[in-house]
């Protein structure tokens, strides 16, 4: 089974990366804390490191993996900047990195082909979790990591929960603790445009849209998912799927219980609406944000509930709708894409 190494005291900090370093440059896989899901890493310039991602997630080819550099300094290394956007690409990065904003951009041929899937874009971060940038730092090369989990499975925002997904599929685990986002980031492309430059944002995450209206125009993917598909592959229209049927609710009041079947309930804040939380209803009710109520919270613990919730074997998840700004756009986006059933 995978080894998980503590990083809370600095001498297991110390060995942790170092053994985590050590794997890496030998072309292994590593899972490592990020401060918005855990990430399955790799040397993303060693095609046969990346190739083992894939295998581990078992994640088609098709969809490609996000870069992480280890300073924001080195963008240029992997990505060309087109001088038509540099200025408001210049801003985010200032702004945003590290942090959980990723950027798409036009690749640099050191970029792997089995990285970006064949496209000519990578899709470029900076992470600003403790962990993770000792590593990426101390390896001093561009990492190649998507999220943790098995493919079309739940993002991990734990040590235990990747070990859930990948026991025995990778050698190491860091345990960086859970992650303070606890959503994947906000993937964005920059188009040029006047008066301002347009962002379009293939994926809501923690950075919202309200954060990058202050720095251009800015529109949502709504397209039909199959269009989206060739924008972002991997944002296909089940994901992030439990194993449980999940159903998300237009309104609180569109439930009615069937005789006979078992309810588990995400609730945004259990709260009692129109007489809407009965608690007979529900095998198991888990609160998204039970200390105050707010998105940030809820997201933190979104993963967490939905994977605790798919352990208990219920008939059906039921989730409440939360509101769509902030945060709640990206709970919202992953919960529709939770309610469709995988065609395996
Ligand atoms: O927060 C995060 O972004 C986490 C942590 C580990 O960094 N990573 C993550 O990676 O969520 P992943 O692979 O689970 O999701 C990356 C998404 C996929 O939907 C993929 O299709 C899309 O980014 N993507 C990557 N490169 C792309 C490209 N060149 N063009 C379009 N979409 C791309
Ligand atoms: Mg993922």
């Amino acid at each position: 089974s995978t080894p998980i190494l503590p990083t809370d005291q600095p001498p297991l900090m110390h060995h942790a990366v170092e053994e985590a370093v050590r794997l890496l440059q030998s072309g292994e896989v590593v899972a490592l804390p990020t401060e918005t899901v855990y990430g399955l890493a790799a040397d993303a310039l060693n095609p046969q490191a990346v190739a083992k991602i894939f295998e581990a997630k078992e994640r088609p080819t098709f969809d490609p993996l996000i870069v992480h550099l280890p300073d924001k300094k080195l963008l240029d290394t992997v990505a060309e900047v087109p001088e038509d956007v540099k200025k408001v690409v210049t801003r985010l990065i200032e702004r945003f990195w590290p942090g959980p904003l990723t950027l798409l951009l036009p690749k640099k041929p050191c970029v792997p082909d089995l990285v970006t899937a064949g496209l000519p874009t990578v899709a470029v971060r900076v992470s600003n979790n403790p962990v993770f940038k000792r590593v990426a730092q101390a390896l001093n090369k561009p990492i190649a990591a998507p999220s943790a989990n098995r493919f079309g499975s739940i993002s991990p925002t734990s040590a235990n929960a990747v070990l859930a997904e990948l026991d025995g599929r990778i050698p190491l685990i860091l345990d960086g603790g859970a992650c303070l986002h606890g959503l994947e980031s906000t993937i964005i492309k920059v188009e040029p445009g006047t008066p301002k430059a347009l962002i379009t944002v293939l994926r809501p995450g923690p950075i919202t849209i309200e954060d990058l209206k202050l720095y251009a125009k800015v529109q949502r993917v709504t397209k039909t998912l199959l269009d989206e598909a060739s924008e972002a592959p991997g944002q296909l229209a089940s994901h992030y799927a439990p194993r449980t049927p999940l159903r998300l609710l237009s309104k609180p009041s569109d439930f009615t219980p069937e005789e006979g079947r078992r309810y588990a309930l995400m609730s945004y804040r259990g709260e009692e609406k129109d007489g809407y939380v009965d608690l007979a209803d529900w095998e198991q009710m888990m609160i998204l944000s039970p200390g105050n109520g707010k998105l940030p919270e809820a997201a933190v613990r979104f993963f967490y509930v939905l994977r605790e919730l798919d352990k208990l074997g219920v008939d059906e998840i039921i989730a409440e709708p939360m509101l769509e700004h902030g945060m709640g756009a990206a709970m919202m986006d992953k919960l529709r894409r939770a309610s469709v059933r995988p065609s395996r």
